[in-house]
């Protein structure tokens, strides 16, 4: 029977939202609904994602809880990076997946809810030279702040990371492409374009690079902030740089990941800079827009790690003085180099480093928040709070605001930052923006 409703998860990053937007696009032309919830949907796409542990078995077991208490289940598509890493084997190692598609190939999923309606069990994990990109319908929904895939797959090979195998090489979008997809973002409503990408710094077409690109996006009307994410130390070009000084709606926020404080860690990990070159370009970002908010990730316990290694990596925390970080503990991923490599840390000492950095990651958080308090600035508002007439919105520097305002989402309003927390802010509205 052909599905008539349809659930979408997605898991892990960003990329991964986007990609559910598009399958979710997708599935709409076919004619189906979205469904609240996956109980009563007769298809669910888990949009599976594969970075840290044990990501497969949570996979299957998602895949496992969609039985119902009747003894029957919907049509279940593995989709995301797991799919990608597992492809056929996915199909074996649990009977009631019926579709397996990768990332690069989910502009295939209507011809393969279609074959598995009759009774079939495709699985594409192809990773065609024919961009998926060319055969997705057109954006029509976008939330106040869109994402906007422009780049895809690594060629970096981090020895801990599976990116390179799942989402495999290093492709930009076309500038045309991009900039038509950004058109048709602000005209469904978006007033925030979020460029991602593995490496979206490394985008590029011909000889313009991301700086040019969002040079041009800026000269859209209606489209008011743009921030790209995540980026390699490596592609961070002075051109780049410049854009921060230089293009009033880029917003003063950049993620780049550093993952440890040690150089020769950095060497093991493969990340082709070294903590002090990875200093000297925040340096320029700094002289370039003296307000920018930093971000980071940081991975504790890659084989080998001493000690000194980790403290390192708190040291440059130090130096950084981050506005917010991500940290993980390594996770082994079956078919990279580190998983193979001697040393391995265990756990404990994973788990106490982790707190460890975690606890200065939130201190300079807490920090940074505190610094922005009497701040004048403007918010754009997203979704609801919790609270009768409050919304919440983010700040330039990503921070999570929330005001009592009559404003809508998509609305930007002029807001004094009043109160700091760890992880938000409270705002009170000055005047409204624009509406
Ligand atoms: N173990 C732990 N963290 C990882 N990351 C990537 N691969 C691993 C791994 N094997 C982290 C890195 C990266 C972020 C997206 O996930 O910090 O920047
Ligand atoms: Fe993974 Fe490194 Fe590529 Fe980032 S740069 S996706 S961590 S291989």
């Amino acid at each position: 029977m052909t599905p008539k409703t349809f659930k979408i998860k997605s898991f892990g990053c960003q990329m991964n939202v986007y990609d559910g937007e598009r399958m979710s696009e997708l599935l709409s032309r076919q004619g189906m609904r979205a469904a609240a919830e996956s109980e009563n949907a007769d298809l669910v796409v888990l949009n599976t994602c594969h970075i840290r542990e044990k990501a497969a078995e949570k996979a299957y077991s998602d895949v496992g809880r969609l039985k119902r208490e009747d003894g029957s289940k919907p049509l279940i598509a593995l989709a995301g990076c797991v799919a990608q890493a597992e492809g056929a084997e996915a199909r074996r190692r649990s009977q009631m997946i019926d579709i397996v598609v990768g990332p690069q190939a989910y502009h295939r999923l209507p011809e393969m809810v279609a074959e598995a309606s009759r009774g079939g069990r495709p699985v594409d994990t192809a990773m065609p030279a024919i961009s998926k990109f060319d055969a997705l319908p057109p954006r029509r929904r976008a939330a106040p702040s869109a994402f906007l895939t422009v780049q895809e797959g690594c060629d970096k090979f981090c020895t801990y990371c599976v990116v390179p195998y799942t989402r495999g090489a290093e492709i930009s979008r076309a500038w045309d492409d991009v900039v038509a997809e950004a058109h048709a973002l602000v005209d469904a409503g978006a007033r925030e374009i979020v460029l991602l990408g593995q490496n979206v710094n490394a985008w590029a077409d011909d000889r313009r690079g991301l700086a040019d690109l969002i040079r041009a996006l800026a000269r859209i009307d209606g489209l008011e902030r743009i921030r790209y994410t995540t980026s390699h130390p490596a592609d961070m070009t002075d051109a780049l740089v410049a854009a921060h000084g230089e293009v009033g709606k880029l917003m003063p926020y950049l993620h780049l990941p550093v993952q440890s404080g040690s150089n020769r860690i950095l060497k093991a990990m493969n990340r082709s800079h070294t903590t002090e070159t990875y200093l000297r370009v925040l340096d320029k970002m700094r002289a370039a827009r003296p307000d920018i908010a930093l971000s980071g990730d940081f991975i504790v316990g890659f084989p080998g790690e001493t000690e000194e290694d980790f403290e390192a990596t708190l040291q440059i925390v130090d130096e950084v003085r981050y506005a917010s970080a991500y940290s993980f503990k390594y996770s082994a991923r079956p078919g990279t180099p580190a998983a193979i490599m001697e040393d391995q840390i265990p756990q404990e000492l994973m788990d106490e480093r982790l707190r460890r950095l975690q606890e200065r990651i939130n201190g300079h958080r807490l920090a940074f928040n505190r610094s922005k308090v009497g701040c004048d600035t403007q918010v754009l508002i997203e979704r609801k709070g919790k609270l009768p007439g409050q919304m919440i919105g983010r700040s330039p520097w990503l921070q999570s605001v929330h005001v009592e305002t009559t404003a809508e989402p998509g609305d930007i309003v002029g807001v004094t930052l009043v109160a700091a927390g760890p992880n938000s802010m409270s705002g009170a509205v000055r005047q409204q923006v624009a509406a």
